[in-house]
């Protein structure tokens, strides 16, 4: 089992090694491991498996790696061996650049499940078609993970996980010869995940992700912003708006049971049943501070006349605008009865704030997502002077 140690000596090992110019800058972002105990289901698998992970070495993958060793099975990770080499002890890696088609390591070799992470570019059709159509005949299962994003209608509420998705024909703005755009080439992988593995094949289509190990800083906004206090700018309606997102950690762990259960199908990735409000969410995370704080809930409008956007400048919110209105509120019973579970908002934020504070300190000062604390006191003004 891993611990805090371990998860320093890999960031510092990280660290290292950017420092020493082993890891080139244009390499895709830096990971570090951020192996926090699992939440139950810690006991050995029913049966041992023989997992193939496609990127193994970044956000999620790592998670996944952890978790299939604490279960007791045997993992092989395949990546370009730029992330982080050497990450873990007692796993095979194997290299090969999913862009250029390098798969020959792949060739020849018999595993239980494939889980596939790392195809979520414009051209993860390709990859997905390369990599699925080669193993079709050396895995059982294909999971393949793919993202809210691919839905092109979200108005039914609660939405599902069949609600309506992106095709060619329906992307807007798109034209053939053009770039698929994220949500399209999602959409289209999952096409040739099930042209490939056919019933064999499971998606799992999580929103935004987030916890340990999350360099986008998405929702390490909330945490750190709410620790720093002070009168803090909350976004649109606050029983309204709603969250669903998913801890890295609850993701990571129920795909890796959806392969020791052999559980097939599509399902989406998010929690908790029935989401929360903006307000359970952002009070919930000042449960896990002590810094005196106020709250200014700032209605939509005003917001977009001042250049505050949605998932931009408020990361996490998205208001349920003509298209939304599902966006945050999934029936996930499907995904409850193949045994996804939810850790509390407290031991995300608790995580996260922890992650955030093992980072280099120059790190922790250049949040990658949210208003600048600039931005933040200018809109709050311009509200107060508004209303008064
Ligand atoms: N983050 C979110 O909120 C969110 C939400 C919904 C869905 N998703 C989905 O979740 C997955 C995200 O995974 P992640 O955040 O863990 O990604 P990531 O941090 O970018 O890691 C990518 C992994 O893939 C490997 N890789 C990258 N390019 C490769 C190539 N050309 N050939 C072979 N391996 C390659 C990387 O290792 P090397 O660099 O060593 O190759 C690394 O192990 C994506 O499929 C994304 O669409 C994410």
């Amino acid at each position: 089992m891993s611990n805090r140690r371990d998860f320093l000596r890999h960031a510092a090992l990280a660290g290292g090694a950017l420092a020493l110019g082993r890891i080139p800058e244009g390499a895709g972002p830096l990971r570090t491991f951020a192996p926090l105990p699992s939440q139950g289901n810690q006991s050995a698998a029913p049966r041992s498996l023989r997992l193939l992970i496609l990127g193994g070495t970044g956000f999620i993958g790592p998670h996944q790696v952890q978790y299939a060793k604490d279960r007791g099975h045997e993992v092989t990770i395949f990546n370009r061996g730029r992330s982080a080499p050497g990450m873990f002890s007692g796993v095979e890696e194997l290299t090969g650049d999913r862009a250029a088609g390098e798969l020959d390591a792949l060739r020849g070799r018999r595993w239980d499940a494939v889980i596939d992470n790392s195809a979520a570019r414009a051209d993860a059709p390709y990859w997905v078609r390369d990599s699925a159509s080669l193993l079709r005949d050396q895995a059982d299962q294909y999971l393949f993970i793919s993202t809210r994003s691919v839905f092109r209608d979200l108005s039914q509420v609660p939405a599902t996980v069949d609600a309506p998705v992106l095709t060619r024909e329906t992307t807007s703005g798109w034209s053939e010869g053009d770039p698929y755009p994220y949500g399209l080439a999602k959409s289209l992988a999952e096409s040739e995940a099930l042209a490939a593995f056919g019933d064999r094949t499971t998606i799992v289509r999580p929103g935004l992700i987030v916890g340990p190990g999350d360099e986008t800083d998405r929702f390490t906004y909330w945490p750190v912003r709410i620790e720093r206090g002070g009168e803090i700018l909350a976004p649109g309606d606050p029983e309204r708006d709603r969250v669903q997102v998913i801890d890295v950690r609850d993701l990571c762990e129920w795909v890796v049971r959806l392969c020791e259960a052999q559980t097939f199908g599509t399902f989406m990735g998010i929690g908790p049943e029935n989401g929360r409000s903006m307000a359970e969410f952002l009070y919930g995370i000042a449960g896990v501070t002590t810094t005196p704080l106020s709250w200014t809930w700032v209605p939509r409008e005003f917001l977009a006349e001042h250049g505050v956007r949605p998932y931009q400048e408020m990361p996490v919110w998205r208001p349920p605008t003509e298209g939304f209105e599902g966006f945050a509120r999934f029936d996930l019973s499907k995904e409850v009865a193949a045994g996804l579970t939810f850790r509390s908002l407290a031991d995300t934020a608790t995580a996260t704030l922890e992650y955030h504070r093992s980072r280099p300190r120059a790190r922790q000062a250049e949040l990658r997502a949210g208003a600048s604390p600039e931005l933040e006191a200018q809109v709050l003004r311009a509200w107060h002077d508004s209303t008064s």
